[in-house]
């Protein structure tokens, strides 16, 4: 493993701990996004790591090197922050340039590792301006070229993209993507968007109040999420409560449901997430399968955004929520209308001891 986080922990005074028990690794080239609400601890972790903030303990490794103690200059890492901060009286080359002076780098050195940088994230033509005179979307390439042109080994990027507009943020996130992926560069991206982390990063930190909630591929965070709080992060879903029931199956209104690792017992939370779940007329469903449940409802709202319709459906378990494809649906379900909701016993997610949360 490439860079090596054990333990670490970041105190302020007598809060709380900001970051605690924090414990990861990485390959070298991987792209590991950290994901969570805001206050959660990632700036806290990205700076930890860099060496803007002193861990309080712990330890971080790069290349099986101990750098907890190294001062930023000498631990070689590219960092990007949310506001890029151009120097506004240095042309775009003299701002690229920067970091290279300050390690002293010989100066036909400099000249053209500028020039590669810039061309890296396709700014070569505009060298010679100055930060204002570029839009928002090119200063935030000329932050990225000057955190790469120091070759580093780690680059931390905090929030990199949110203040651009929802368009140039999906065009520059597939950009660094390229340049990441490009350079097997090992890279911590910092997020609090879900679909902004599972659409580049190999895996995910999901982080809650200063600690690892689950670490995964996009793909295990949002199918197998660790607890209700990382599900409800990376997608709207239903919440319902049941009882575990001796034979494996829980009991829900007056349904019962099949789950695919059951067995428990006293209360449970069940999600499901609302695009998972198939309406069909009343009676048309067939009895809940090994492979699959069912549950008789009555449609209570039915809202209209373009590409789904939001259902709101009762059921005796409780109220869930349907998203259905309007390509799907000509002739969509009206309030009242007896209906039977379906979904993949794997679609059904149970947390035993959550319940209160
Ligand atoms: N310099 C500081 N002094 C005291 N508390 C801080 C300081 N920096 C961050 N914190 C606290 O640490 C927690 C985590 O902050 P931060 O890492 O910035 O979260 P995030 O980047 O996930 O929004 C927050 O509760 C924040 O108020
Ligand atoms: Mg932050």
């Amino acid at each position: 493993m490439y860079l090596e986080v054990e333990s670490l922990e970041k105190r302020y005074g007598h809060f709380a701990p900001s970051v605690s028990d924090l414990s990861f690794s990485l390959g070298q080239g991987e792209l590991l996004g950290l994901l969570g609400p805001s206050g959660c601890g990632k700036t806290t972790t990205l700076r930890m790591i860099s060496g803007l903030v002193q861990a309080t303990s712990g330890k971080i490794k790069v290349g099986g090197q101990d750098v907890t103690r190294l001062p930023t200059y000498r631990r070689n890492m590219g960092v990007m922050f949310q506001s890029y901060a151009l120097f506004p009286h240095m042309t775009i080359a003299e701002n690229v340039a920067f970091g290279l002076q300050m390690r002293k780098a010989r100066h036909a050195d400099i000249a053209k590792r500028v020039e590669s940088a810039l061309a890296m994230v396709h700014l070569s033509g505009v060298a010679e301006r100055k930060p204002r005179e570029l839009s928002g979307g090119q200063q935030q390439r000329v932050a990225l070229a000057r955190a790469l042109v120091i070759e580093p080994d780690i680059l931390l990027l905090d929030e990199p993209l949110s203040n651009l507009d929802a368009k140039l943020r999906d065009n520059m996130r597939g950009e660094i993507r390229d340049i990441q992926q490009r350079l097997r560069m090992t890279t911590v991206f910092v997020t609090h968007d879900q679909t902004e982390a599972m659409a580049i990063c190999d895996r995910i930190i999901v982080m809650n109040r200063g600690k690892l909630e689950q670490i995964g591929t996009p793909h295990d965070i949002y199918e197998n999420p660790a607890t209700p709080m990382v599900a409800e992060f990376v997608g709207r879903i239903n919440r319902l409560e049941g009882q575990w029931r001796s034979d494996g199956a829980i009991a829900v209104g007056d349904s019962l449901l099949q789950v695919k690792d059951g067995g428990g017992t006293g209360r449970v939370l069940i999600m499901i997430r609302p695009h998972r779940i198939d309406l069909g007329a009343w009676g048309t469903a067939s009895a809940g399968s090994a492979e699959e449940n069912t549950i008789a409802g009555t449609i209570r709202h039915v809202t209209y955004v373009g590409d789904t319709f939001q259902y709101e459906v009762a059921t005796t378990g409780g109220l869930l929520q349907v998203e259905k494809a309007t390509s799907s649906m000509a002739d969509p379900f009206q309030p009242g209308d007896a209906v039977t909701l379906r979904w993949k016993t794997r679609d059904t997610l149970t947390f035993s001891t959550e319940i209160a949360g």
